[in-house]
């Protein structure tokens, strides 16, 4: 994401978060931090279908945000993004990588397990219309010591919650 990407990134924000988007001065705010975060934007014909932000501060990796276009959902961009953040996360030396989510946005909740991520709290009445937030956590570190013959690579959704 580069300061250009901003004015259709906070569009796209504004749509797809009406009780708590963020304020276009945040994403100018965050892209200025870039020792500590790493924003990507998915593109599809030359326009952005999805966004995305972490930030690393050792050994907590947090997923800021990530959205994708109503029409595109299901395509596997939504993956894509988090795949890269986890990758990222690593790249970066996290231990964990956590996020918040919604507890009525079982999509996303559907999402993040298939990536492995676990709840471990929640956090009653976060959002400003009195919604649970959901804390969820992926543990990278219980991958890197997979012995001899196995893959370290999780970025790869797991087969938890398909069913
Ligand atoms: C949550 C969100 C980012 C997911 O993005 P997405 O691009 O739809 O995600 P994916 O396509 O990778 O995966 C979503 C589903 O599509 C399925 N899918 C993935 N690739 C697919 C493909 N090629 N064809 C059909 N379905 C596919 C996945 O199996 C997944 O199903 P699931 O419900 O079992 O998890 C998106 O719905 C969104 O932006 N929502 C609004 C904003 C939001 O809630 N953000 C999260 C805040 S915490």
């Amino acid at each position: 994401m580069a300061a250009a990407d901003l004015p259709a990134v906070h569009d796209l924000e504004r749509q797809l978060f009406p009780v708590d988007a963020w304020p276009l001065q945040m994403f100018v705010d965050e892209l200025a931090q870039a020792e500590t975060r790493s924003y990507l934007v998915a593109e599809a014909g030359g326009a952005i279908v999805g966004y995305a932000g972490l930030m690393c501060i050792e050994p907590i990796a947090d997923v800021q945000t990530i959205a994708v276009v109503p029409e595109l959902e299901g395509r596997g961009i939504g993956s894509a993004l988090l795949a890269e953040l986890i990758r990222e996360s690593r790249r970066r030396h996290a231990a964990d990588v956590l996020l918040e989510v919604r507890a009525d946005n079982p999509r996303a909740q559907q999402l993040y397990r298939r990536f492995g991520f676990e709840q471990i709290h929640t956090r009653p009445r976060y959002y400003r219309d009195g919604v649970d937030a959901l804390i969820m956590r992926l543990q990278l570190h219980t991958t890197d010591s997979a012995g001899p013959g196995t893959t370290t690579d999780d970025t790869q959704p797991t087969e938890t919650g398909r069913e």
